[in-house]
């Protein structure tokens, strides 16, 4: 009867309050603790279980508990609901990477104890932490288990070393094994110390940045029962609602002009839920009406979606200034950067 009575509001929100990015050079073990910590395996694509890599982002939901002074993830005071963001570390998927960077709040850096410090991916997604101004940082150590303590301690002054002069230069350094859970009161201890919620204002315009968009049908799904497109990402700021309108811009390109999308909300899901109205944190996905075909394979990642009223102006055009980094980052040899030539690809990631 007392636990009924002490129920807070907190306890009766579904809603995960923020959005933690896994990040760091490819196999040291983002998706294996992201599993650690939520119960969940990240990888469910076909060609990930292949491959046994990460290739899209990956998510997850995990609610914090503390008990007898000690934090975990099944019992006792709740705490806090925390989405997590799992990108791949392979160098070839740095643009998913990004696409992730742009919805997260913080970031868990992970570095595998038995390799040197940093590797290539290492060194390339701090890079992007710092340009996407993620500066909420915890280094996770992770593979403890392969190693001696001495050589731990070698790798933890070869961390100390690296992120000397970033923005992760003061960050906590937790040591765990994902494969064998150890430490992870210690890492959900460094999350609620250095990863708080952000102010965030509900009253704003709403705005959510898409992640990803797909369909869920299954093939030979009979035309009555398609579900309409999702589209998953965090609202950064406002409300949204059931039945509301929403625009996704810039939308679709029709005839070389961009055209916004409009749709009606059909449900949104965080935390595991149905939600009548959502509110900014964690990641979440909202059902519409819309043609899967619209929304299919992520492509309306990258676009914004508030309510008609408050599209922002739609540009055909840019004109940016480049900055370029003396040395290529996220390259194994020490290459020197040219300068840009006419005719090379650039890929822009906005937000
Ligand atoms: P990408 O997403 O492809 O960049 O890889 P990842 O960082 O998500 O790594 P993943 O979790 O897929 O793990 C890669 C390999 O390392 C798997 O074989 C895991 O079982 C193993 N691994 C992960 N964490 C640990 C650990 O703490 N100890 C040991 N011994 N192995 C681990
Ligand atoms: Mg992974």
């Amino acid at each position: 009867m007392v636990g009924e009575n002490k129920k807070t509001k907190k306890q009766e929100s579904s809603q995960p309050e923020i959005n933690i990015g896994l990040v760091g050079h490819v196999d040291h073990g983002k998706t294996s603790l992201l599993q650690a910590i939520s119960g969940k395996w990240a990888d469910i694509h076909s060609e990930e279980i292949k491959r046994g890599i990460t290739i899209k982002l990956g998510y997850a939901d995990a609610t914090f508990y503390k008990k007898q002074g000690k934090y975990n993830t099944t019992e006792g005071d709740e705490i806090r609901k925390v989405s997590f963001v799992d990108a791949p570390g392979h160098e070839t998927l740095m643009a998913t990477m990004l696409s992730g960077a742009a919805i997260m709040d913080g970031a868990l850096l992970l570095i595998a104890a038995n390799e040197t410090c940093p590797q290539p991916q290492t060194r390339e997604h701090l890079m992007a932490l710092e340009i996407s101004k993620i500066k909420k940082i915890i280094m996770i150590q992770n593979k403890i288990d392969l190693v001696t303590k001495e050589d731990a301690l070698k790798n933890y002054h070869e961390i100390k070393k690296f992120v000397k002069g970033t923005i992760a230069e003061n960050a906590p350094i937790i040591p765990v094994s994902a494969k064998y859970t150890i430490n992870m009161h210690y890492l959900i201890e460094a999350i609620e110390q250095e990863i708080k919620t952000p102010k965030r204002d509900e009253k704003k315009e709403p705005r959510m940045y898409i992640a990803r968009s797909f369909d869920i049908n299954k093939p030979g799904t009979k035309i009555e029962k398609i579900m309409g497109g999702v589209l998953g990402g965090a609202l950064v700021q406002g409300k949204f609602e059931v039945d509301k309108e929403i625009a996704i811009a810039p939308g679709r390109k029709v005839k070389d002009i961009w055209e916004p999308i409009k749709a009606y909300i059909k449900d949104i899901r965080a935390g595991g839920q149905s939600l009548k109205t959502a509110v900014p944190g964690g990641s979440l996905a909202v059902l519409t009406e819309l043609d899967p075909a619209l929304v299919k394979a992520d492509q309306l990642t990258g676009n914004l979606v508030t309510y008609p009223e408050f599209i922002p102006p739609i540009w055909e055009t840019i004109t940016c200034k480049i900055i370029l980094l003396d040395r290529v980052v996220g390259s194994k040899e020490e290459t020197k950067i040219t300068p840009i030539r006419k005719g090379e690809p650039l890929m822009l990631s906005v937000n």
